[in-house]
């Protein structure tokens, strides 16, 4: 019996090593209650693009991917998608690398460890801020083109709402080269990056 135990306890770790490398992020269970009333987060929504330079810790990273993209029923999200395509993919940018959120999994994938500062652009608040939000649709799962990026609104109003409900700044942010950061994610020819969305601690 205990050596069932143990043989058990050996292949569960071996499957959770296969899912998380050592490189990926496997993040908090996140918070889903709390947080200030509705009324008031909306009334504080704004952008802010002057930054501490301060990270956000694992918890409040955790809470804020939920908010923006996590599922809140078994195959549905916090956000809707025309035709439920689901055809949005966030990315992170930190200072360690560019991640997939894998919202099932609730971890960062390291997708590569080159951050693309340039072709994210604005560095003015990106070089402060603790991470960018890159909104990334794959334009042949969706409904329309069009759709990618009235979809990708939601997700990015959900991160002010979470930012504005925690006190964390957020701006979201079309001034990206869009092309160049395609590239450099090395994305498929049916990816665009739909906007970005610089988030961190307020100064
Ligand atoms: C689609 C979109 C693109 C934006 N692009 C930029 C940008 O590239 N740089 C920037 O500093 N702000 C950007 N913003 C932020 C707007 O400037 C900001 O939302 C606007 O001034 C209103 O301010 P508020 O968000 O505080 O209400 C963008 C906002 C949206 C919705």
């Amino acid at each position: 019996m205990k050596m069932r135990k143990i043989s058990l306890c050996v292949i569960g770790l071996f499957a959770f090593a296969a899912i998380v490398s050592a490189q990926d992020i496997s993040l908090p269970t996140p918070v889903k209650t709390g947080g200030k009333p509705l009324m008031n987060a909306l009334n504080e929504r704004k952008s802010i693009k002057t930054f501490s330079g301060k990270p956000l810790d694992q918890q409040n990273l955790s809470n804020l991917l939920w908010a923006a993209y996590g599922f809140n029923r078994e195959s549905k999200r916090v956000v809707p998608s025309s035709e439920n395509k689901q055809e949005i993919d966030v990315y992170v940018a930190l200072p360690t690398g560019v991640y997939f959120y894998d919202a099932k999994a609730n971890v960062l994938k390291l997708h590569q460890a080159e951050v693309p500062k340039a072709s994210i652009s604005q560095p003015s608040v990106t070089d402060v801020a603790a991470f960018t939000l890159i909104y990334v649709a794959n334009v042949d799962k969706a409904s329309s083109r069009e759709s990618c990026y009235i979809d990708t609104g939601f997700l990015v109003q959900n991160v002010y709402l979470y930012c504005a409900s925690e006190g964390f700044g957020s701006v979201a942010r079309g001034s990206f080269k869009a092309q160049q950061l395609q590239a450099d994610l090395k994305l498929g020819a049916n990816q665009i990056v739909t906007l970005v969305q610089a988030v961190g601690v307020p100064k």
